[in-house]
């Protein structure tokens, strides 16, 4: 069912309440997500804007009918291709074949890429305007790496300026309300925070880029639409500022400590050293997680907003564990900057986890501040008092 945002401009999207992984199972969605499409009826042109996951295609172009004869479409603009946006494109085009898909030229490539059809594309760079009759336009703004090359936002300078910024803005947050006054906001601004640390962090540097571009613009502004989550109405300048904050080495006084154990020697060793560091930085908060445990995208979301992070394993077949391993990989993903990191770890005899956690942590783009801490076997109240003393030394190079 489309929802009415303003006088002429509909969501027609979808809420999948049920999504819980995305991108595969890279990245948990444990509330859901939405799929958002607009409908945009200027006096003298009617425009979609992106469409609906592939599973949703059918659901998603039939209820389109109800809201508009279809043939009444006087151009799709694709904002960013990947499939969540572009999977219903298929079952829609096969309704109406010569409408103009207005995209970049690397979203013209990645649609056909991934459909292999030989549809009426119209490339537009910044600045380019579609013209919406009534001396109104859609203009076009690309922004590559926001996350995909062939990204774009597009602004609509009627009622009283609306940003439609496809994944940027965006939470994966299944709701049906449609704007951000009408959800709890903690929970909505938590997946707000997810979506940034998961999906944007790698792009910090273009996110401020981008961003300072539009504010220099001096536009103005009413309404952002991103296409996942709630449309910013309250205050939309303030995720606007918020992106800003998040895209420069963002960090709260939080130390986040990440382990995985065996036999829980590692997790005793982690407890310890977050007495130590408690005992120096009482006004930090730290946080403690089991990497095998915990929701690995929530941890990445705890690290990026954290000013160190301290990772541990126990030494297994000359390395480290499996849940380490794959969360470090994550970690060195998104590109952080300017935090501070070191290891620890048990081991039984040959010991090499914590060294190798060190050098990854410092591929990470870490500031690896000692050779960490190891102790054998099951730690006793000598070597806990250690790990404490470690925390401690830790913390007072954080103060
Ligand atoms: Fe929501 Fe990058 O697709």
């Amino acid at each position: 069912m489309a929802k009415k945002i303003t006088d002429n401009i509909s969501w027609v999207g979808k809420v999948d309440w049920e999504l819980k992984m995305f991108h595969g199972n890279e990245l948990s969605t444990r509330r859901g997500s939405s799929y958002n499409s607009y409908l945009l009826r200027g006096t003298s042109k009617t425009v979609l804007l992106d469409t609906v996951w592939g599973p949703y295609d059918r659901e998603f172009v039939s209820r389109l009918r109800q809201e508009i004869d279809l043939k009444k479409i006087d151009a799709v603009v694709m904002q960013h291709n990947e499939s969540d946006h572009s999977g219903a494109l298929v079952e829609l085009m096969r309704e109406i074949p010569g409408t103009p898909i207005y995209c970049t030229a690397k979203g013209e490539a990645i649609i056909r890429g991934h459909y292999h059809q030989d549809w009426n594309f119209v490339k537009v760079k910044t600045g380019d305007k579609l013209d919406l009759g009534d001396g109104e336009s859609l203009t076009f703004v690309e922004a590559p790496m926001l996350h995909w090359p062939d990204t774009m936002f597009s602004y609509y300078d009627g009622c009283g300026g609306v940003l439609f910024s496809n994944d940027g803005f965006g939470q994966h947050y299944a709701s049906e309300s449609l704007f951000n006054d009408e959800v709890p906001e903690e929970e909505m601004m938590a997946e707000a925070e997810k979506y940034f640390a998961n999906i944007l962090a790698p792009f910090c540097p273009m996110v401020t880029r981008k961003v300072n571009e539009i504010l220099a613009m001096n536009l103005p502004l009413k309404l952002i639409c991103p296409s996942h989550g709630v449309i910013w109405r309250r205050n939309p300048a303030s995720i606007v500022n918020k992106y800003l904050e998040w895209a420069n080495a963002y960090a709260l006084d939080q130390v986040t400590i990440v382990y995985d154990t065996m036999w829980n020697s590692t997790r005793l060793m982690a407890e310890a050293i977050a007495r130590g560091i408690e005992a120096v930085l009482p006004g930090f908060t730290v946080k403690i997680f089991n990497a095998a445990k915990e929701d690995k995208n929530d941890i990445l979301t705890e690290i990026f907003h954290s000013r160190a992070l301290l990772v541990g394993s126990p030494t297994i077949n000359n390395g480290y564990s499996y849940a380490i391993a794959g969360l470090l990989e994550m970690v060195k993903g998104m590109k952080l900057k300017k935090k501070v990191g070191a290891a620890f770890g048990s081991f039984g005899w040959s010991g090499e986890a914590a060294k190798q956690l060190s050098s990854l942590l410092a591929e990470a783009g870490f500031e690896v501040v000692d050779e960490g801490i190891r102790t054998p076997w099951v730690p006793d109240a000598d070597a806990l008092a250690q790990c404490e003393e470690y925390g401690r030394s830790f913390a007072a190079k954080l103060g």
